[in-house]
């Protein structure tokens, strides 16, 4: 059976009501800022490894089940992640210095979270708990990028190369394996794997103790403290469109605190969650200083006092606190509560810099590129109106590659969103810019075929006029990117970070062909 046809007008006649939540834990009721935020070990190499004569560092991180104490008040979770941590192990990395990293998997033979078998890739009779590992940002060739169906299953294990030849960024890893990556990642796989280069350490940013990760993700949990992951009325079809939770795991933890001191952080912001956009805030209404995106350092810093971070997205902020002492400073979600600071009362001396200019970012010139893609972001709806499966540029993952950009050549994407919702749209292997967004009539487009614009283009904010590789494609609106496909030829993948519209066909090949030789 096809996801299409899974609601037929038989079966909803015979629904029942969806099923009820178990009772979940309700984090208002919770105490808050018992447990210290814990920041994430850094991975040690496991030795050398030699590749085409040079020796090269091996790390070796295990995908593995364990169980972990997500609060003080809270019996241990269970979750499947990299090493023993959620996030896992963070990878230190330099750019221009290649690593090798196995990642074998250890995991259980059965799943723990509501595997759908109509999704693609997903048939039964798939080992259950297969994975495969992708850096998310990084520039690497196609048989070290986690092609989703290059998964493996329990007592295999894959090595992948990874180059670094990219500048200094921070970049994460996470499960993508076919029609099950929105219950990997739930699960617990993520990690860190940061990327330093000469330029930014001549910066003189916050470093060490003074930089610290941020990675958010919302989970539910039932009362006993195990994930919950809901399921629809169908049992044979618990595919739900969108995981949300009412609880936000910072590193892991829920409503931590973190002992700062009156003096500039840099903190390193990940959104690692299945659906969940963030809306950053500090409660004292001091502004974030951003200095970076998802692929580096911004031109110069922007101000932002409310920091929008969708799922696959990275920013890189600065807060200050030396004006601060002795105070309690929380960060926000909008109304919830995610964190506590707690600044210490003595005053340091700082030496570190938030540099008035960061990273030069040359403009890509429109007449650069040598076409551009319009490519929709639909959406098909069941008899009840609940999104049933969204598709790019009206197509499913197993049609024929449709996108072929030449290596090294510059295209303009212009993502044409007819939904109402926001997609956070994502392409392996490339870093690009946002040229602008612009209002559509979305039925023109979607009875016509036809691009007509409301009101003028919008330039991207300033907090994200860097280098990216996931864009937020608003609803009702034209998002165009520029591209320029460096690195390798081969098979990649592009596709919505909401993991739920990924696992269901949200997501497409794309291949970059190596340029014609004369
Ligand atoms: Cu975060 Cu296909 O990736
Ligand atoms: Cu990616
Ligand atoms: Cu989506």
């Amino acid at each position: 059976m096809t996801a299409a046809a899974r609601f037929s007008k038989a079966q909803m006649a015979h629904m029942p009501p969806m099923p009820p939540a178990p009772p979940l834990i309700d984090p208002e009721h919770l105490a808050a800022f018992v447990d210290a935020l814990p920041i994430p070990v850094i991975a040690k190499p496991a030795g050398t490894r030699s590749r085409l004569n040079r020796q090269v560092p091996f790390y070796r991180i295990p995908i593995q089940e364990f169980f972990s104490k997500v609060h003080r008040d809270i019996p241990p979770t269970r979750f499947w992640g990299y090493g023993k941590s959620v996030p896992g192990p963070t990878i230190e990395a330099r750019s221009g210095s290649e690593i090798l990293v196995e990642w074998p998997n250890q995991l259980p033979p059965k799943h723990f979270l509501p595997i759908d078998h109509n999704l693609m890739g997903a048939e039964k009779g798939v080992p259950e708990s297969r994975t495969v590992v992708h850096v998310h940002g990084a520039r690497v060739p196609p048989e070290s990028d986690g092609w989703p169906e290059d998964w493996y299953a329990p007592g295999k294990s894959a090595t992948y190369h990874y180059p670094n030849q990219q500048d200094a960024a921070m970049l994460w890893y996470h499960d993508h394996a076919m029609g099950i990556n929105r219950l990997n990642i739930c699960a617990g796989m993520a990690g860190l794997y940061v990327i330093r280069d000469a330029f930014e350490d001549s910066l003189n940013l916050p470093k060490g103790a003074y930089e610290v990760p941020l990675v958010v993700m919302d989970r539910m949990f039932r009362t006993d403290g195990q994930i919950y992951y809901p399921v629809t009325q169908l049992p044979d079809a618990p595919w739900v469109p969108e995981y949300t939770g009412n609880a936000s795991l910072i590193n892991g933890k829920l409503l931590p605190y973190l002992d700062v001191q009156p003096r500039k952080y840099r903190f390193r912001v990940l959104n690692a969650s299945n659906a969940r956009f963030y809306f950053l805030s500090l409660d004292n209404g001091m502004p974030f200083q951003q200095i970076g995106t998802d692929q580096g350092l911004l031109p110069a810093p922007a101000a932002v006092s409310r920091l929008a971070v969708a799922p696959g997205e990275r920013a890189d902020v600065v807060v200050d606190f030396s004006e601060h002492r002795g105070e309690r400073v929380l960060l926000k979600n909008l109304t919830p509560t995610l964190m506590q600071f707690r600044v210490a009362s003595e005053a340091v001396t700082d030496t570190s810099a938030l540099p008035r200019t960061l990273r030069a970012i040359p403009k890509i010139a429109e007449t650069d590129a040598v076409l551009t893609r319009r490519l929709t972001l639909e959406e098909v709806d069941n008899l009840v109106g609940e999104p049933m499966i969204h598709l790019l540029d009206g197509k499913r993952w197993h049609e024929p590659v449709s996108e072929k950009p030449v290596l090294g050549t510059t295209e303009i994407w212009e993502l044409l969103n007819v939904t109402e919702d926001a997609h956070p749209i994502h392409l392996h292997l490339v870093r690009f810019r946002i040229l602008d967004r612009r209002a559509i009539e979305v039925s023109d487009l979607v009875y016509d075929k036809k691009v007509t614009y409301r009101g003028d283009a919008v330039p991207p904010d300033p907090n994200e006029a860097g280098w990216k590789d996931t864009v937020r494609a608003t609803p009702g609106a034209s998002t165009r990117i520029i591209v320029k496909f460096e690195g390798y030829a081969g098979r990649y993948v592009w596709h919505c970070h909401i993991l739920e519209h990924e696992d269901n066909e949200m997501m497409r090949p794309y291949e970059v062909v190596a340029p014609a030789k004369r």
